[in-house]
């Protein structure tokens, strides 16, 4: 479409459709929600546990970009506030056509930075796991009964050094955490196809929160780690998440793509 002054520019892949973005207060979330609507989704979920605000600004540009936004809070550490919040999406929307688990508990920075090793991984547990399983199940289920022209979609975040390991406190926690996840999207992409895609991006150091407050060896580390030389940006990932949940890209499913600018191999710390 060719831009024109005071016409909002929006490519059409998701027209028609419906999606659902958890954690979209912030971050990766509010990237993913903006990337959906830019691409000209119809309505979407915006998701906060809780910050309002963060999740009204995302409201307030996808509506700028010409999506229809609808606000939904719940806390993913909780069964009872899950099984609403489904309810409440499908209620809100009445069909979904793309659902993206982005939610994830900050135990970097914020409230629950000051937390010893053993609490913050059982928040990441209780939240980045059994939390987001408990509600893609919920959601696969719901959407296995909805009749489409098109599959649906469903994608995780996962961690680009899960798999590998990475030294010290935060390797040993987002490593299993986001490893688990990324294991449980393989399976559930096993077990729903060829009705629903399933598909994990995994990021590398992404600049939200904990990159723009991090001490100087972190920076150096963060953007010497990519071949591209620098810090990927929310909106890296939020294209590659528009890309595996595009409605039309119905060949792409069981896949985890890393999205880190190439792991640089010549970089000696
Ligand atoms: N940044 C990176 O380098 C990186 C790398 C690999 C993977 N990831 C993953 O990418 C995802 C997004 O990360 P981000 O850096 O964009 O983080 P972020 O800006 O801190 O956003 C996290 C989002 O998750 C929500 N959330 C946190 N705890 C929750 C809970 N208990 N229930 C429901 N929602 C909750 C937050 O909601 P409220 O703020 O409204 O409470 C917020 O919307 C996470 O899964 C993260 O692990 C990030």
């Amino acid at each position: 479409m060719k831009r024109q002054r005071g016409v909002v520019e929006r490519n059409r892949e998701f027209c028609g459709t419906n999606a659902v973005v958890t954690g979209a207060s912030s971050g990766i979330g509010r990237a993913t929600a903006l990337e959906l609507s830019r691409r000209g989704v119809d309505r979407i979920v915006i998701h906060y546990r809780r910050n309002l605000e963060g999740a009204k600004q995302t409201a307030r540009e996808c509506g700028e970009l010409g999506a229809q936004p609808v606000l939904l809070a719940a806390d993913l550490g909780d069964f009872t506030a899950i099984e609403a919040f489904a309810n409440q999406c499908w209620n809100e929307l009445g069909v979904i056509h793309s659902w993206v688990n982005n939610a994830g508990v900050d135990v970097l920075t914020g409230e629950f930075a000051a937390l010893d090793f053993g609490e913050k991984l059982n928040q990441l547990l209780q939240v980045d796991v059994i939390g987001t399983i408990h509600l893609s199940r919920l959601v696969v289920s719901r959407m296995s009964e909805q009749t489409l022209e098109l599959p649906a979609s469903m994608a995780f975040i996962g961690w680009d050094q899960s798999s590998a390991g990475m030294e010290g406190d935060a390797g040993q926690m987002f490593g299993p955490v986001k490893a688990a996840i990324t294991a449980f999207a393989q399976s559930l992409a096993q077990t729903v196809a060829p009705k629903i895609r399933v598909n994990v991006v995994a990021p590398g150091w992404i600049q939200t929160s904990w990159g723009h407050t991090t001490s100087e060896y972190w920076d150096a580390r963060a953007r010497n780690e990519s071949l591209m030389n620098r810090w990927g940006a929310p909106a890296d990932i939020a294209r590659a998440i528009a890309f595996v949940s595009a409605p039309e890209n119905t060949f792409v499913t069981s896949q985890v793509i890393e999205v880190n600018g190439g792991w640089n191999r010549r970089y000696d710390r």
